[in-house]
């Protein structure tokens, strides 16, 4: 410790979320980097052509040359090499104190569901971008911090993290993971429901960023919501006539074409709590539960989760961002956390 508080203005220290739609990093602080979980590769020379938003602004615009992967799909790494790269490529964007820096120190969050090997292709990961000390924390964890909570502390608290892929459902008590529940079921399938619904309804065809401005916009877990968004116009080309049109959604037609996945979510919710152990039931049942990941800002979502648990829902505050806010935290206390992983100890 000493050395490193002596040589501090040599250090660089990251906290990474490394997440199935979004990749934030947090220095001295502050996000640096916050960009889609994307790369784009040359499929011959299978060299990495761009990261982030510039990937993203390739994806469905590719052609034989090019695909776009994302790394991380379903809570899990899906592609190695591609994680490597993205993970280098948002690193290399962050301003270089290189030349002066001697001691790079990395937390990187990782989904709970990942496997020994997987964690150890993300410890190898970070060795090569030069990371001489690296951890890893499990979501649910990040998220806790980030909200706030206490993790130490003997109480219980139900974490509900919707991302891009998965919906991760945690309870959090004593420094560790309780309870941990992973469906398949978060926004990306939000995006499929509204693409199908549209497709289905409107005879237009639309991709995957317009289902996600639909989403964002005037999507909605309830039918009736107290400040509801004006409608939302769409343009796309009739199937039928091969005409192009507009069409209007509004949040009803949203909260109908997801009503089926918001669903999967609640039950999911409901499992998770008869798997609680009873004592911290009781401290859930007095805190209530904390909704946080892009999900979270789902319009009417904390109401109809509160109205069918019969609990209070608090939705963390900027959702988008817990996960990194608590991986930048566990960044400042890694001599203390118990729960960080390190090489070590896998
Ligand atoms: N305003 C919004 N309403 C509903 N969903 C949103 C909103 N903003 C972002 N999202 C969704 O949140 C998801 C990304 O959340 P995030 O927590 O970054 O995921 P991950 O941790 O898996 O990277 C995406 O599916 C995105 O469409
Ligand atoms: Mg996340």
């Amino acid at each position: 410790m000493g050395v490193t508080n002596f040589f501090n203005i040599f250090n660089q220290e990251l906290a990474i979320d490394l997440g199935t739609a979004n990749t934030l990093i947090i220095q001295d602080g502050k996000i640096v980097v916050d960009e889609p979980s994307i790369v784009a590769i040359n499929r011959k020379s299978g060299e990495t052509i761009a990261v982030g938003t510039k990937a993203m602004q390739m994806h469905e615009k590719t052609h034989e040359d090019i695909k776009t992967v994302r790394p991380l799909k379903d809570g899990v790494i899906a592609d190695f090499q591609a994680a490597e790269s993205l993970i280098a490529g948002l690193i290399n964007m962050i301003e270089r104190k290189r030349k002066f820096f001697t001691h790079l120190k990395i937390v990187i969050c990782i989904p709970s569901g990942i496997t020994e090997v997987e964690k150890r292709a993300v410890f190898d990961s970070a060795d090569h971008v030069d990371s001489k000390e690296t951890y890893l924390i499990h979501e649910p964890m990040a998220a806790a911090l980030g909200i706030g909570l206490d993790v130490e502390e003997p109480v219980g608290n139900m974490i509900i993290d919707i991302g891009g892929g998965t919906t991760e459902i945690a309870v959090i008590a004593l420094s560790g993971i309780v309870c941990d529940q992973s469906i398949r079921i978060a926004g990306n399938e939000f995006n499929v429901d509204i693409m199908n619904y549209i497709k289905r309804e409107h005879n237009i065809l639309i991709g995957e960023r317009t289902a996600e401005q639909i989403k964002i916009n005037v999507g909605s877990a309830l039918q009736n919501l107290e400040n509801p968004p004006p409608d939302y116009a769409v343009n796309g080309r009739d199937l039928m006539t091969g005409i192009p049109k507009q069409v209007k959604i509004s949040h009803k037609e949203v909260a109908h074409a997801i009503d089926k996945s918001v669903a999967k979510i609640e039950e999911a919710v409901l499992k998770a709590l008869e798997v609680t152990p009873p004592e911290l039931s009781s401290d859930i049942y007095k805190t209530g539960l904390y909704l946080t990941g892009g999900g979270a800002l789902l319009k009417g979502l904390d109401k109809r989760i509160a109205q069918k648990t019969k609990l209070p829902v608090h939705v963390a505050e900027d959702p988008l961002t817990a996960v990194v806010r608590g991986t930048g935290i566990a960044l400042k206390n890694t001599h203390k956390f118990s729960f960080l992983i390190d090489r070590k100890s896998i």
